[in-house]
């Protein structure tokens, strides 16, 4: 019989997954254990520290639910979504406006508005305009393209957080013959991804700040060009540079004027971003997005969810860690 040493157990295991019929099931599992394997040699993992991790992992995976996507809130803190994005951006046929991400707040079944509308119902915050062309990478209009839009409420909470049962500040617009967009909103504002979590208790851990730059959220689709998942992030931010989730890049952040003439709704301050679609490549059909609806993960009732992801009130990130957050504990006293 063998005996298996740190340097002889990964290929031991990589040689019984051998068998795997899909190839890239063998290929992406094979290197997630050579990875995984070298992680642990590299740390000297002990056991109590990975009973650590996988109590973590159970938690994240506890706090899912129809409303709550808190394993796509990891992957974003640790930059995995964004490097998973990134990666696929770069696989576009053609150059065209960049990918963003779509983040855990993102929801099926958005109503439907009329070009100008205003998509906050029951937000309140300063009225802004959102106008602007959708074009194909050569500039030719996209008539008729769909735009999902998807934002914070003046709290800096969405409204799967606060109300699960209700929709507000998104919409889905159309793009007119010449591919033009317009709707309003609300002037949104940087926020705190939901630190009432494991995540958030890692975040803290790590004495990390916690806040995305202000942001408003789109999703671009058009017969035949690859669907873009953005956002635009606003000029002056003060978090522009180290977003928390590493979604915010300086081609997508954008002014929000006064008066612009070219506003189509005088007197309101407003923000003109034209955005290029890249055509479709027979690969494109099969990469998906990096994120979804929580409800698409996790099935259940919305309605009985309950708000989440307020900042503990009067508990400062640093006073949280004192603490104790889920990872500050496991390395306490070493
Ligand atoms: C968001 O922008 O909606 C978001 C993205 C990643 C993590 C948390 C929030
Ligand atoms: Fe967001």
């Amino acid at each position: 019989m063998r005996a298996y040493t740190p340097e002889t157990i990964t290929d031991a295991v990589i040689e019984q997954m051998s068998t795997t019929p899909d190839p890239r099931l063998k290929q992406i599992m094979e290197s997630a254990v050579r990875h995984l394997h070298a992680f642990a040699r590299e740390v000297n993992l002990t056991p109590a520290e990975w009973i650590k991790g996988i109590e973590f992992m159970t938690k994240v995976g506890q706090m899912c639910t129809p409303a709550r996507q808190e394993f796509i809130l990891l992957s974003d803190t640790i930059g995995l979504s964004a490097l998973v994005n990134i990666m696929h951006d770069k696989t576009k046929v053609e150059e065209a406006t960049s990918a963003s991400l779509l983040g855990p707040f993102f929801r099926e079944n958005t109503p439907k508005f009329e070009a100008g509308a205003q998509i906050a119902r029951g937000a309140e915050g300063a009225e802004v305009v959102l106008f602007g062309r959708i074009t194909s990478a050569k500039g030719e209009p996209l008539p008729g393209a769909q735009v999902t839009v998807w934002q914070t409420a003046a709290d800096g909470r969405y409204d799967i957080q606060t109300d699960a049962s209700t929709m507000d500040c998104r919409g889905v617009f159309n793009a007119d013959a010449e591919g033009r967009y317009l709707m309003r909103t609300v002037r949104p504002l940087g926020y705190y991804i939901p630190l009432d979590g494991p995540v958030g208790g890692m975040v803290q851990a790590q004495k990390r700040h916690g806040m995305r730059p202000a942001h408003i959220h789109f999703l671009i689709g058009a017969p035949g060009y690859r669907e873009l998942t953005t956002a635009l992030y606003i000029a002056g931010d003060e978090h522009l540079d180290d977003d928390v989730v590493f979604g915010a890049s300086g081609d997508l952040v954008a002014e929000i004027k006064t008066s612009d003439p070219d506003c189509p709704i005088p007197g309101l301050p407003s923000v003109h971003f034209d955005f290029s679609l890249s055509r479709e490549s027979v690969a494109d059909k099969l990469t998906g997005r990096v994120g979804a609806d929580p409800g698409q993960i996790t099935a259940g009732d919305v309605a009985t969810e309950k708000p989440y992801g307020t900042p503990p009130p009067g508990v400062t990130a640093e006073a949280e860690t004192k603490k104790g957050g889920i990872l500050a504990g496991l390395f306490r006293g070493r």
